[in-house]
């Protein structure tokens, strides 16, 4: 027995010596301590000796399992503590570094543009209206002079709802809603959504938002039509944008026209924006038609107006050099973060 006692204690120590990880210590705990191991073989044997040398053997054995038992114990704590100290090292954070900058959240491009223009035509002396998205087929269609069965509403598919609204096609139906609040003399602006039954490409979208404008006195010409307009599309550019006039149907204008302007994003030379032509069709314009203001009770032989429709979305891809109107819509953070100010950036 003391022999055996002897080479274990041997053994141990080298196996113990070798011992580098948590996963070898277990192995370690195993082979010697474990149920079935070498000490606990010994513990068996003790039955197989004389009774006066089993108890002393007995303590021997005791006092080795209670020193492997210890050594394991501290080894085990070096190696944890090591563990945990490389961890560290290797998870190391800097905690007084700046947090991730997320620039501050902004206007959306259409937003900024619609600001503006409300800025511009109130220093002119409007009055900036809303009106609903949800829109009774009257003021949409019926007041604007298109009636029921009128081929004219072919231009202008729409979504017809349940409720017997639609959703609007055009801001035009402010105009309705405005000359019905106000008399002559009258300058409002309308911006908005719109909608209308669509395929999308470049300069298509189902929704899309417009500005509409009225101007209702005494002996207004589309002379004076023309000048406004341009003014205000040099207001939008800070430029002088070049622009041209051809005639355009709408039913509650009489004369209509669509005003096009060069195409900022090509300068002309023709891209998908303005479908190569090098011009864009920026808005629809025209005199408002004595059916409509008859409508909404306005004397035609004392009053005369003018109308205008803009397309937001195109103004902002010209000013913003956006060459699909499907960036605008469709939620890219990359595109919004191009408007939005850094952190740190701000006032
Ligand atoms: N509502 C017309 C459109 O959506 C634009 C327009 C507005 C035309 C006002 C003339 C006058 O196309």
């Amino acid at each position: 027995m003391e022999e055996e006692i002897k080479q274990l204690k041997k053994f141990f120590q080298t196996s113990f010596a070798k011992c580098n990880s948590l996963a070898d210590l277990d192995g370690l705990q195993q082979n010697f301590l474990g149920r079935k191991g070498f000490l606990t073989l010994l513990f068996k044997n003790l039955v197989n000796l004389d009774v006066n040398l089993r108890g002393k053997y007995g303590k021997g054995l005791n006092q080795v399992k209670k020193s492997f038992a210890d050594l394991l114990t501290q080894k085990k704590q070096e190696l944890e503590s090591k563990g945990r100290q490389e961890q560290m090292k290797s998870e190391f954070y800097d905690f007084t570094l700046p947090s991730h900058q997320d620039p501050y959240g902004s206007l959306h491009p259409i937003s900024l543009i619609s600001y503006e223009l409300e800025d511009i035509f109130s220093a002119m002396g409007f009055e900036i209206m809303d009106g609903p998205h949800m829109e009774s087929d009257y003021y949409n269609f019926e007041a604007l002079n298109f009636p029921i069965d009128h081929p004219a509403r072919d231009m202008q598919d729409t979504f017809y709802l349940d409720n017997n609204l639609l959703l609007r096609t055009q801001t035009s139906a402010i105009q309705i809603r405005a000359m019905e609040m106000h008399k002559p003399p009258l300058r409002v602006v309308g911006p908005g959504k719109v909608f209308r039954a669509e395929r999308v490409d470049a300069s298509h979208s189902p929704v899309f938002h417009q500005i509409e404008g009225i101007m209702v006195d005494r002996q207004i010409s589309v002379a004076n039509m023309i000048y406004f307009l341009k003014m205000v599309l040099g207001k939008i550019f800070k430029e002088e944008v070049q622009t041209r006039i051809r005639p355009g149907y709408f039913p509650f204008v009489e004369p209509g026209f669509e005003m096009e302007m060069k195409c900022l994003i090509c300068s002309g030379k023709g891209c998908s924006a303005c479908k190569n032509a090098g011009w864009v069709e920026i808005l629809g314009c025209g005199l408002v038609h004595p059916n409509v203001l008859g409508k909404v009770g306005v004397d035609a032989k004392s009053y005369s107006g003018f109308a205008f429709g803009v397309g937001i979305d195109r103004l902002a891809m010209m000013r913003y050099n956006i060459a699909d109107i499907r960036l605008l819509h469709g939620g890219d953070l990359r595109l919004a973060y191009q408007f939005s100010i850094p952190r740190g950036n701000h006032k």
